[in-house]
């Protein structure tokens, strides 16, 4: 199941001096993409908390360019409910800048988050990915996600609905 890390790329915990160029890629995925459905841009400091709180928590991988040390993209897992019950259940997520997609950068931080997943002592790993996204749909398969669910207009953005495929991978 592991693929090698790109030439040139490495991937490491999120650090603190990470911060803005994670955001400014999610950023970028709310305002562009149907990968996020959430229609307000978020604030400088909703940005920050949300990635102090996978820093602390360990949750967070990035990738970067060894050459000039940007920030390619980033991975991370989080809780899917915040219910005693769902402790071992996880949504993964991953967004790569416009121009690092379709190099292997994605299946190499599915791959290393998978393990930092299961070393955290997660159980069920989740992607809930927008249906017409054949990139995130194909890396999941990759990645030994399965779909368990297909969900018809799940949610609402860009003034349409947006159907829901959900991939899990147990482990
Ligand atoms: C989805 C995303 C994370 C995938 O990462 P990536 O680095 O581009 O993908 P990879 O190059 O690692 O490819 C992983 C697999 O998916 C396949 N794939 C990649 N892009 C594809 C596409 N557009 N259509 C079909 N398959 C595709 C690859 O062939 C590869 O499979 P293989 O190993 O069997 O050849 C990345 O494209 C991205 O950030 N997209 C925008 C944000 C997004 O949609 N995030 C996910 C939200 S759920």
């Amino acid at each position: 199941m592991h693929s090698s890390t790109p030439d040139q790329v490495t991937i490491r915990p999120a650090a603190e001096a990470d911060a803005d160029a994670v955001g400014a890629i999610r950023a970028d995925a709310i305002a562009t993409s149907t990968g996020l459905w959430i229609d307000e841009p978020p604030t400088a400091e909703s940005s920050a908390a949300w990635a102090r709180g996978h820093r602390e928590r360990g949750s967070m991988l990035v990738a970067c360019d060894d050459a000039s040390g940007a920030v390619l993209g980033y991975a991370t897992f989080g809780p899917l409910r915040d219910y005693s019950g769902y402790r071992r259940t996880a949504e993964v997520s991953i967004y790569l800048h416009a121009d690092a997609q379709g190099r292997g950068i994605g299946r190499a931080l599915l791959e290393r988050l998978v393990e930092l997943a299961r070393e955290a002592g997660m159980h069920s790993l989740q992607g809930w990915i927008e249906a017409g996204n054949a990139a995130s749909i194909a890396l999941h398969a990759r990645c030994g996600f399965t779909e368990v669910a297909r969900i018809p207009e799940s949610g609402y953005k860009f003034g349409r609905w947006w159907d829901l495929v959900i991939m899990q991978r147990l482990l």
